[in-house]
């Protein structure tokens, strides 16, 4: 089992649990955060952008460049923003903060 912090826009605190394999979006959306994934993971919407302390964004596999040009349009985006959708938990980040931004953008309605 992964444990997996969550950090609303308001500040409350959400711990979740999951298995190993697990989409860390599936996993938000389980616990209660409010992330679309309007897309289901295709990459296509940015409604499922959330925000790592620098410390876990550097231990969690690099975005791919497909992932980094849909970050360029997601709303409130910061240096160490990824897309849920592309994040599997694995053993090595038990423990993982998320932070779930304030505000979104649906890339799919505009
Ligand atoms: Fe649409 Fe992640 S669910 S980009």
């Amino acid at each position: 089992m992964v444990t997996v912090t969550f950090i609303t826009a308001d500040g409350r605190r959400v711990a979740a649990q999951a298995d190993e394999g697990a989409r860390l979006l599936e996993v938000a959306q389980a616990a209660g955060m409010p992330l679309e994934g309007t897309c289901e993971g295709q990459m296509a919407c940015s409604t499922c952008h959330v925000i790592l302390p620098p410390d876990w964004f550097a231990r969690v596999p690099r975005a791919s460049d497909d992932e980094d040009d849909m970050l360029d349009l997601a709303a409130g985006v910061t240096r160490t923003s990824r897309l849920s959708c592309q994040i599997v938990l694995t053993g090595a980040l038990d423990g993982l903060e998320v932070r779930i931004p304030g505000e979104f953008h649906d890339m799919q309605r505009r």
